[in-house]
């Protein structure tokens, strides 16, 4: 096990602390991206104390390979509208950074009124993300986890904890 139950319990709780103090006014919109975030959105956003609303993207970049292919497709776009809004973009581990990278610059053309990145997991090799998430629940080894939303080929995601694949 890599990070228990209960260290991601405590960690969520932090983020939601936190995000609650970085956002003192204007419409919040926390946007997961699917379906890796799905568990910790929901933990997150009732660690949340202020109104919000929940929306979700779908972002496929990896198939059932555990490197990332490059081919990052925006399945859904929300129908919510993003204008004016701070978007907080929900993520379950960045890697290369390619996906978020993709999805900011296309939300961008929306007219936000800000945009930022909470995720849980990061490891740190970010080639594609112009700067680290705003929001970070741990570093993450250079292991492939799975867990808490994270998948291989689609299983492990029910985990409550992050585990090693290995
Ligand atoms: P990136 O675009 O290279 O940053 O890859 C990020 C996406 O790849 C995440 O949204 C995950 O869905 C997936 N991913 C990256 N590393 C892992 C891992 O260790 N386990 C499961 N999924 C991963
Ligand atoms: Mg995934």
């Amino acid at each position: 096990m890599v990070f228990s139950e209960a260290e991601i319990g405590q960690r969520v709780r932090e983020l939601g602390d936190r995000i609650t103090d970085a956002y003192p006014e204007g419409d919040l919109l926390v946007l997961g991206l699917l379906k890796g975030s799905f568990i910790f959105v929901s933990d997150l956003v009732r660690a949340i104390r202020r109104p919000l609303q929940v929306d979700f993207l779908v972002v496929s970049s990896y198939g059932n390979e555990m490197v990332s292919s490059g081919n990052v497709k925006l399945v859904y776009d929300p129908e919510t509208q993003l204008a004016g809004k701070h978007i907080l973009l929900v993520e379950d581990i960045v890697d290369s950074g390619r996906t978020l990278a993709r999805v900011i610059e296309i939300l961008k053309g929306r007219g936000p009124r800000s945009i930022e990145v909470c995720a849980l997991l990061d490891k740190h090799d970010r080639t594609f993300l112009p700067q680290p998430p705003r929001f970070l629940g741990f570093d993450a080894p250079n292991e492939f986890l799975v867990g808490y939303g994270l998948d291989h080929a689609e299983n492990f995601r029910h985990l409550p904890y992050v585990a090693s694949l290995q």
